[in-house]
């Protein structure tokens, strides 16, 4: 039989002599008996609770039943923060600081004592920061999710975070509500502790961590305030030891099977276009080339099975009570759009996990045979405009302007669009192409939600919602339109989409997959002779790092050096 594998926390906690006495005495000033150190699995509780970051402000309680969890299961837990992101108060963008804080979590796990962890991951960008930093170090490990918000309720009416702040902000600009209206809006939808209750980044990257096994099953849906959740929580706690005794390392779970099933997840849950550029990050840092073209290969044939915001009219509490993603995943597995033995957190298969679902919400969660929306798995975009590629989301897009012809807009950047876009002097209508640039990773820099420009209001009074518009940007997951995103290269790293002028003909083809500038390549060759990006100039700190290091979209939007899997090797002593 084969010894025993060491235990990375033995490294610390199983020493003798001064640095045993160095990496004891000091963890026993709060109480720490001496058995605890004997060997027993040593659990991180990742924590990303901040006041800075409404979404994550429960988890304080979270992580307390991820703590009896373990104590249950006979480890000993050991809760760590990390720097956490929230969307709503970090500017100019959370997903600047995305790698920071996986690099954050990537170096607080290897140079403390941990056998195991599980990641406590709520608002957007808090759950790719975890999974990425944890995969770069492939211990075992175990998302839980904090849950979305209860349902925003406005006079009787169903509103959805961002989704209506949206529609709400149009009708205050369209003059159709007073500020007041606003403001009683305001807080009428998020009105208990979770993240946003709409098919956003958040709850798309809850469903991507339970997709792809990583998370236990109902790690998805059930509301932050829920009972279940903390259930779910005090589960993890046991599992991971278990899972740390089993040697079940992340990179088990995390195989180019869980991807694939991830991708078709999201196509079915009509998840974020935030969840292309997040997954192609962690699979990289795991060791998986995931790429673009896996997106828009696996997306076909995958119908949008569930009728929520931003692209229907449920909300997250409704998909739990429907049976959250176990029905999903079944009815994908039904369908042949499933590797039915990806292994899971629990031990389990996948298809073990769901086999079994019931749907009680079928107005929530349809049939593949009856979906919501037909063939709406991300659509990978190629063509002169973007020779590396752009993404759309046909599920949240105009049927109608999905193939469309039309005169070009041109904005510099964001404080040209906020300058120009209110103007009745705009020369706009809405058979023009909206083109924003210079919002990508370096441009912006870290890639904005933006690329949902709002519609001039002297359209938006006529009754028109929506119209095509291109960019480098990002949008929120809770947005929705005939909206073209991460256009590759952006343009302030050379690519065309700097070569756009006013009045130029864009093609929008999403059946045909391409998005093209009719110019001519001898026109076009002599705008780029002419063309000068700006040069993006940061004097210091981790904006220089950043700028200097970051991929395109299409890569990841990682740093170039955090690519890749260092493991979770013992760094030298101390002292
Ligand atoms: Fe945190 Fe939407 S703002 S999840």
């Amino acid at each position: 039989m084969a010894a025993p594998k060491r235990r990375r926390s033995q490294d610390w906690f199983g020493r003798e002599g001064k640095m045993g006495f160095i990496y004891r005495s000091w963890m026993k000033n709060r109480g720490i008996p001496q058995d605890q150190f004997d060997g027993r699995p040593v659990i991180g509780i990742c924590n990303t609770y901040s006041e800075l970051v409404p979404c994550n402000s429960h988890f304080r309680t979270l992580a307390e039943h991820v703590k009896m969890g373990v104590l249950e299961a006979g480890g000993f837990p050991l809760e760590f923060p990390v720097m956490s992101l929230g969307e709503t108060l970090l500017r100019p963008t959370a997903m600047l600081y995305r790698n920071l804080a996986s690099m954050d979590v990537e170096e607080s796990i290897r140079g403390n004592p941990l056998d195991g962890v599980v990641l406590l991951m709520g608002c957007d960008k808090t759950t790719p920061s975890l999974m990425m930093g944890a995969a770069s170090c492939d211990i075992p490990t175990i998302g839980v999710s904090g849950g979305p918000m209860l349902s925003g309720i406005y006079r009787g009416q169903h509103i959805g975070s961002g989704t209506n702040t949206w529609s709400l902000s149009e009708q205050l600009r369209a003059g159709e509500i007073t500020q007041d209206e606003f403001h009683e809006a305001e807080s009428c939808m998020h009105r208990s502790h979770g993240h946003c209750m709409t098919m956003g980044t958040a709850s798309t990257m809850a469903s991507m961590v339970e997709a792809l096994g990583v998370g236990l099953p109902g790690n998805a849906a059930y509301p932050a305030v829920d009972a279940r959740r903390n259930v779910i929580a005090r589960r993890a706690g046991r599992r991971i030891v278990e899972m740390v005794e089993e040697d079940l390392v992340l990179s088990k779970l995390l195989t180019r099977q869980a991807f694939e099933n991830a991708i078709r997840t999201n196509g079915a849950i009509g998840g974020s276009t935030n969840a292309v550029i997040h997954l192609i990050a962690i699979a990289r840092r795991i060791g998986i080339d995931l790429s673009l073209d896996d997106w828009d290969r696996l997306g076909r044939g995958v119908h949008t099975l569930v009728n929520l915001m931003p692209n229907g009219e449920y909300l997250m509490e409704d998909f739990c009570y429907a049976g959250g993603l176990p029905v999903v995943l079944r009815e994908l597995g039904e369908n042949g759009f499933l590797h039915k033995d990806a292994l899971t957190a629990n031990g389990r298969t996948l298809w073990d996990n769901v086999k079994d679902a019931r749907n009680d919400g079928p107005q929530v969660i349809m049939s593949h045979a009856q979906p919501f929306k037909r063939e709406t798995g991300t659509v990978v975009l190629r063509g002169n405009l973007c020779p590396d590629g752009a993404i759309i989301k046909p599920s949240a897009a105009t049927p109608a302007l999905m193939q469309h012809k039309g005169r070009a807009v041109v904005f510099e950047d964001v404080d040209d669009f906020h300058a120009r876009i209110d103007d009745d002097a705009l020369d706009i209508d809405e058979n023009c192409v909206m083109v924003l640039r210079n919002s990508g990773p370096k441009g912006y820099p870290g890639m904005a939600e933006v690329g949902n420009m709002p519609l001039p209001p002297k359209i938006l009074k006529r009754g028109i919602t929506d119209m095509v518009r291109i960019s480098d940007a990002r949008m929120s997951g809770t947005a929705y339109g005939t909206v073209v995103l991460h256009i590759a290269p952006e343009s302030a790293a050379g690519g065309p989409l700097g070569l756009v002028e006013n009045g130029d003909l864009v093609e929008l083809d999403v059946a045909g997959r391409r998005l093209l500038l009719h110019v001519s390549d001898e026109v076009l060759a002599k705008r780029r002779a002419a063309n000068k990006p700006p040069r993006i100039h940061m004097e210091r700190g981790y904006w220089k790092l950043y700028v200097e290091h970051v991929n395109q979209a299409n890569e990841g939007c990682d740093l170039d050096f955090l690519v890749g899997r260092s493991g979770a090797g013992v760094p030298r002593d101390n002292h």
